[in-house]
């Protein structure tokens, strides 16, 4: 494995690198083998690029070099091809100086009291710089706040690199033909887990450089995985743009959220309402209430601009206030059991309640911040018997925020529960057969839209 050259400052040097990406000779290095990850190192792979998977957990790079999937939609036949192309997985992070290009996809979730939690990228970051040459690209996929990129990546990379002469390269600061400076630039992830519709590779990714060298190779990069790349001026405009696509998810969502509670006194269907809304050819996008927001992205970015807004002195008030609303799901839902449970005559607690699906959306095996896990803990601290049921998680143990310690219920004898709740519409379900068998029916995703019965409170 030859780098491509050992580093770019000119324009011809800049053209070699870009050559080595059109004639596929690049070597390309992805860290993290997550569901970020992994996926990207199959686009690259299927692009004919020579990949090397990087990961600290031995048992992923283990199951990946013996052609096994880890994750539920990707295929071990996918793997095995990517191996037929030259993929390999290591936790030898000395490879990484013989990468052109190296693809950070490391998580970034929340620290308990709302904070960044950093540590991952930091960590990342400073196993990887002592490798670091010229001539590299380094690109942060992470989600993350506005600045990362350069007070994390680009500071340590010069920190670890002064003793080495290793730099980040910079517009204007570079006045020597030789190759003597690191390319770094944000492109931020845009995947849609379980988003059948849109092809990975039809989801348009968003570039900030450095400097114009940077951008110009990270777009020759993802130009040859994604049909359409999207320069912007900054790592932090890109680090922004994440950051706008997320908050006005989360915000359309604590909207909606906020009025189904209002229209479920009032008599009204939010979900015909929303329907009939989406009609409306433009200004409108529909979003839908549930109980609550789950995954690695939506309960947890806007935090990540909320704290820093706060370092300029700003309150992001929307972001607080759809947080709130969004967090305050899970009661309300376990509130509108009860009250459904007494107007049969019964009471949450010591009631058996089943609760389907756990995972934090329809047909993913992620359970990341689902809300389920939160409904779960409620309704036992409220007293009842609570057992589960979702295909894509035989067993659920302990995480960052519970422990349930449970094992997935077979879906048979719905009877004998005093409730079943649909906390997650996976399309798997037979929904009509479940509202035959069940006594109540508790349904927070609109899953049994198309089934008449008294059972059903669609909350
Ligand atoms: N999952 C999604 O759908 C999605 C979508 C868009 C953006 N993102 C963002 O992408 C990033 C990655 O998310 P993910 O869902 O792939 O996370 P993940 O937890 O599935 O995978 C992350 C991987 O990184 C590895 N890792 C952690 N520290 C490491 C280190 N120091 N060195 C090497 N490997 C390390 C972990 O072992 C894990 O395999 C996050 O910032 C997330 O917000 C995720």
């Amino acid at each position: 494995m030859t780098p491509i050259k050992s580093a770019v400052s000119t324009a011809a040097a800049l053209e070699e690198w870009l050559t080595g990406v059109d004639r596929r000779t690049a070597q390309v290095g992805v860290i993290g083998l997550g569901y970020v990850g992994l996926p990207l190192i199959l686009l690259l792979s299927e692009e004919r690029f020579r990949v090397t998977g990087f990961d600290v957990d031995a048992s992923k790079v283990e199951s990946l070099n013996h052609g096994r999937s880890y994750i539920h939609r990707i295929e071990p036949e996918h793997i095995r091809a990517a191996q037929r192309s030259g993929f390999h997985a290591t936790s030898n992070f000395a490879e990484i100086a013989e990468m052109d290009a190296v693809l950070i996809c490391v998580p970034t979730p929340l620290n308990p009291d709302h904070t960044p939690d950093m540590s991952y990228v930091v960590s990342t970051i400073e196993e990887i710089a002592p490798y670091l040459r010229a001539g590299q690209l380094v690109v942060l996929e992470s989600t993350t706040y506005p600045g990362t990129t350069e007070e994390i990546i680009v500071e340590t990379i010069n920190r670890y690199g002064a003793a080495r002469g290793v730099k980040v390269l910079r517009e204007g600061a570079v006045a020597s033909s030789d190759l003597d400076g690191v390319m770094v630039a944000f492109s931020p992830e845009r995947e849609d887990p379980g988003n059948l519709i849109t092809p990975r590779r039809e989801i348009p990714k968003v570039i900030g450089g450095v400097d114009s060298r940077a951008t110009a190779a990270a777009v020759a990069l993802y130009g040859s995985i994604f049909h359409k790349t999207v320069p912007v001026s900054s790592p932090a405009a890109a680090e922004m743009t994440k950051l706008l696509e997320n908050i006005y998810r989360c915000v359309n969502i604590a909207l909606v959220n906020e009025l189904k509670q209002l229209s479920e006194p009032m008599g009204i269907d939010i979900w015909e309402v929303i329907d009939a809304a989406a009609t409306k050819p433009f200004g409108f996008q529909p979003f839908y209430p549930g109980p609550g927001v789950g995954g690695h992205c939506i309960p947890i970015d806007p935090f990540y601009l909320n704290w820093k807004a706060q370092q300029f002195g700003v309150q992001a008030k929307f972001i607080e206030l759809a947080g709130e609303v969004n967090e305050a799901m899970p009661d309300y839902v376990v509130q509108s059991t009860a009250r459904a449970l007494e107007r049969s005559g019964g009471s949450l607690k010591g009631a058996k309640v089943l609760v389907l699906g756990i995972a934090y959306k329809r047909d993913v095996d992620d359970l990341r911040e689902s809300p389920s896990l939160v409904v779960i803990e409620k309704l036992r601290k409220a007293g009842a018997d609570v057992a589960y049921n979702d295909p894509f998680f035989e067993q659920v143990g302990s995480g960052r925020h519970y422990d349930l310690q449970m094992r997935s219920t077979p879906l048979e004898n719905l009877e004998r529960f005093d409730c079943v709740m649909i906390l997650t519409d996976h399309s798997l379900y037979p929904y009509e057969e479940i509202v035959s068998q069940s006594r109540l029916v508790i349904d927070t995703r609109n899953a049994t839209r198309a089934i008449d019965s008294p059972k059903i409170v669609r909350c």
